[in-house]
């Protein structure tokens, strides 16, 4: 499962690297690489949603640094265990 974090020049103002490297130390403490492979991408266009992830073609906007475990409690750990409780998109910090 592709685990994909902008970090085009808005999402690099926002933290992007920081949320990049939150997501490469959890990935590892939860034991996760061979699950999901985690990269960096450029411009998605919806900067001014930023820090902006994608997992597994779900977008997932308003990732601040702080908030990686939140994104992973809420969206990631629940679609690799089978889809979220309830099938809805999860937003962290107030946007899409
Ligand atoms: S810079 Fe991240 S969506 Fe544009």
């Amino acid at each position: 499962m592709e685990l994909l974090v902008c970090v085009g020049s808005a999402c690099h103002m926002r933290g992007a690297h920081a949320v990049l490297e939150e997501c490469k130390e959890l990935i590892r403490e939860l034991g996760l690489e061979d699950r999901i492979l985690l990269k960096a991408g450029f411009c998605q266009g919806r900067c001014t949603e930023g820090v902006n992830l994608v997992f597994v073609g779900e977008p997932i906007g308003g990732v601040r640094p702080g908030e990686v475990r939140t994104v992973f409690d809420w969206v990631i750990l629940p679609k690799i265990r089978g889809g979220n409780p309830d099938g809805t998109h999860r937003t962290v910090g107030g946007q899409l």
